[in-house]
């Protein structure tokens, strides 16, 4: 499968330290701008079913809302128990003024 982008937000859409729950191709995304950068994220936690949207964002990781539970906001790698499967990692580009993500590989 090969890439493909979809808009999700004007890039001025968040500022440093916010997140938002966005759609790509029917895969619920958590979308974090961290100190300017923006990073995708399957927004489904791989512990059990939780919105990572509604988490908080503690440093480079993201803390789901249920059980506290970690994930690397860089890698998707998980950092905090009783996360231990990392979550999707998606690729994200500036398009002029608009913010892309896809989903595929
Ligand atoms: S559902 Fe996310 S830590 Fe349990």
């Amino acid at each position: 499968m090969t890439e493909h982008f979809v808009t999700v937000a004007r890039k001025d859409f968040l500022e440093p330290g916010e997140l938002t729950y966005v759609e790509v191709d029917d895969e619920p995304v958590c979308l974090i701008n961290l100190d300017g950068e923006l990073h995708a994220l399957n927004d489904m936690c791989t512990h059990e079913e939780a919105s990572l949207s509604d988490g908080t964002i503690d440093g480079d990781e993201i803390e789901c809302p249920l059980h506290g539970g970690a994930f690397n906001i860089r890698t998707g790698d998980p950092t905090s128990f009783p996360v231990a499967v990392a979550t999707e990692k998606y690729a994200v580009r500036i398009v002029g003024d608009e913010v892309q993500v896809s989903v595929r590989k």
